[in-house]
């Protein structure tokens, strides 16, 4: 959740961080800091508020390090922001993740007279490192991190050392390494400026990393070797490309992601899908868990209506953070999934951790290449997105539909069923119909304008529709702080109904083509009869349903199967639009941060 970053080279390093920071801002935004070691002094800033109004000057010094952070223990204060001294202020650290034990921790460093500036968990880490520091600060963390509980992604600087020491464990820390010097970070947006040579360090490892070398050491202290990896990213890719918000600039891309998504995977109306599942399993597999968080969430309640359907196979899907506390009922014959955005997110690792242990098969449906989810999936299925920087998920949500369709597709073609030909033609063409619901964005934003001072709203949906209901209130709540519940729409009788007023914007996503259309035309005669204010989502060329609803955004017609993605791309542009009128900046909403890396 927060973004930790380290140079050490031949350059400046403030500007290297501070532009680090800013690329990771998404990570959390309450509140930033930089220290700074030269001429064996360490300077350290700190400041509470966003990176991209930061105006103070630059500090002198080649060797450096920077977080910006997403409060978990302590206010959002500048004495909580990181980096944290020890007693002496001659060790100063950055840290990742929760230290479950620190309470325990700071009460026996407490009894040998440390004295704690700040109110989080992290600053013990700088005063163990500082009990164990001999003139060696490799070995002082390396005693420190032993007796940390929780996730941690750690860097740390000795004012007398030319070294940045890092330590992983459940939290991201990828070092970039380049002939002006090496950059350590927990994402690789930061480091993707500088260089695209990649070292990621494993659970349990350390790095000692000095302007021109890296040394990685194993559990046990032991030097060890991790490959140098070569990552695609563009630096552009990071980049608004002249929109106001990265959310507009990732909903408008989706006919180019969703194309990515699919590129080299239908060839000659077959399916070229290298998920690793063999013919063998395939033909045993008794069930699919799909588990996951948030968006990534309802993208797996939409395999499950897809998996079901078009494999006749029985799919169950749950929260990644029920899923692991559970003790679930899974065994060899059944296929876990895990579908993460981030592939860092704290409670689906959790999860996949949980059906390896249990000796399930697992596959992982991930977007950031080379996160913990995707190495550590037996099996995987990357989505190709692109960066995803908004902290509301919207191309990566449209991208794991298709995913789910694809894998549901080559299941199907290695059980040697007939290839739905139709429906490959139907994905060739989603792109297209994508931009076409793009160019309604300035209609979508009338409505918003209905829209925007409203308290609460309802979102209603059947069948493959239901989650998209989920993920339009999900997207609102999120970014316009507006309350929204998502419900199927026949649920919507049992309860939610007794909200429903003149006060009430209820959105519906009625396609005609869809099975249950009739039921939610009915659906919709009940809102009205109690002067709720509808607005739906509706299929090209319905004229009827203008009779019933207050606002129609039309989507075309398409595969029931597509229509999940087609929907919802109205609903995240009324979203974005409705926080754009309430002044909001929808890529940093309050409380929320990109990638969950805490439990
Ligand atoms: C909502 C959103 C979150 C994430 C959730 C899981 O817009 O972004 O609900 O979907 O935190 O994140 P990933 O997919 O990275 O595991």
């Amino acid at each position: 959740m927060c973004g930790i970053i380290g140079y050490i080279g031949i350059e400046e390093c403030y500007p290297i961080i501070m532009d680090g920071l800013r690329k990771m801002e998404y990570r959390g935004y309450d509140s930033y800091g930089i220290a700074v070691c030269e001429n064996h002094k360490i300077e350290l800033r700190k400041h509470v508020g966003k990176i991209s109004e930061d105006g103070s000057k630059s500090i002198p010094g080649k060797m450096g390090i920077g977080h910006t952070r997403w409060a978990t223990h302590g206010n959002v204060t500048e004495k909580n922001a990181h980096p944290h001294f020890d007693n002496k202020k001659d060790i100063a650290i950055v840290h990742n993740g929760i230290i479950e034990n620190f309470s325990w921790l700071k009460k026996m460093l407490e009894k040998h007279g440390h004295k704690f500036r700040s109110d989080t968990d992290s600053e013990v880490i700088a005063h163990l490192i500082e009990t164990y520091y001999k003139g060696d600060l490799e070995k002082a963390v390396y005693k420190a991190v032993g007796l940390l509980e929780g996730t941690y992604g750690i860097l740390a600087i000795q004012m007398s050392e030319e070294k940045i020491v890092a330590a992983r464990n459940g939290s991201p820390v990828v070092i970039g390494v380049s002939e002006s010097g090496n950059i350590i970070a927990s994402d690789v947006s930061a480091i993707v400026q500088k260089t695209k040579d990649i070292i990621y360090l494993k659970d349990g490892q350390m790095a000692s990393v000095t302007k021109d070398n890296v040394r990685i050491m194993g559990r046990t202290f032991r030097k060890i070797e991790n490959e140098i990896e070569k990552i695609e990213w563009d630096i552009k890719e990071i980049e608004k490309k002249g929109f106001k918000h990265f959310m507009l600039k990732e909903i408008m891309e989706q006919p180019e992601s969703l194309q990515n998504t699919m590129l080299g995977r239908i060839k000659n109306d077959s399916i070229k899908l290298s998920t690793g599942l063999s013919k063998d399993f395939l033909q045993n597999m008794r069930r699919v868990v799909i588990t996951a968080c948030g968006t990534s969430w309802h993208a797996a309640i939409v395999g499950k209506y897809l998996i079901e359907k078009m494999c006749n196979i029985p799919v169950e899907v749950d929260y990644a953070s029920e899923f692991r506390y559970r003790d679930p009922l899974i065994g060899k014959d059944d296929l876990v999934i895990v579908i993460s955005q981030s592939g860092e997110t704290a409670d689906t690792l959790a999860a996949l951790h949980e059906a390896k242990k249990k000796g399930v098969k697992t596959l992982g449906i991930v977007n950031v290449v080379g996160s913990t989810i995707a190495r550590e999936s037996e099996n995987g299925i990357y989505i190709h997105a692109g960066p995803e920087i908004g902290v509301a998920s919207t191309k990566a949500f449209t991208s794991q539909i298709i995913s789910l369709i694809l894998l549901a597709l080559s299941i199907n073609q290695e059980l040697g069923k007939n290839v739905d030909e139709e429906l490959l033609k139907s994905l060739k063409s989603i792109p297209e119909k994508i931009s076409s619901v793009l160019e309604t964005s300035a209609g979508i934003r009338n409505v918003a304008e209905y829209f925007y001072n409203h308290p609460n709203a309802l979102y209603l949906g059947r069948g493959i529709n239901f989650p998209v209901a989920l993920e339009g209130a999900l997207k609102l709540k999120e970014i316009s702080y507006i309350h929204a519940e998502g419900y199927p729409a026949a649920e919507m009788k049992h309860g939610p109904i007794a909200l429903v007023d003149e006060k009430m914007p209820v959105v519906f996503i009625a396609n005609k083509n869809g099975e249950s259309y009739k039921k939610i035309m009915s659906n919709m005669q009940e809102i009205k009869a109690r002067n709720g204010v509808i607005i739906t989502i509706a299929t090209e060329g319905d004229e009827e349903i203008k009779k019933i609803s207050d606002h129609v955004i039309y989507v075309p017609k398409c595969r029931e199967e597509l229509m999940p993605i087609i929907n919802t791309i109205p609903l995240q542009l009324l979203a974005y639009h409705i926080a754009d009128l309430k002044g909001l900046d929808p890529d940093k909403p309050k409380n929320l941060a990109k990638s969950v890396t805490v439990e």
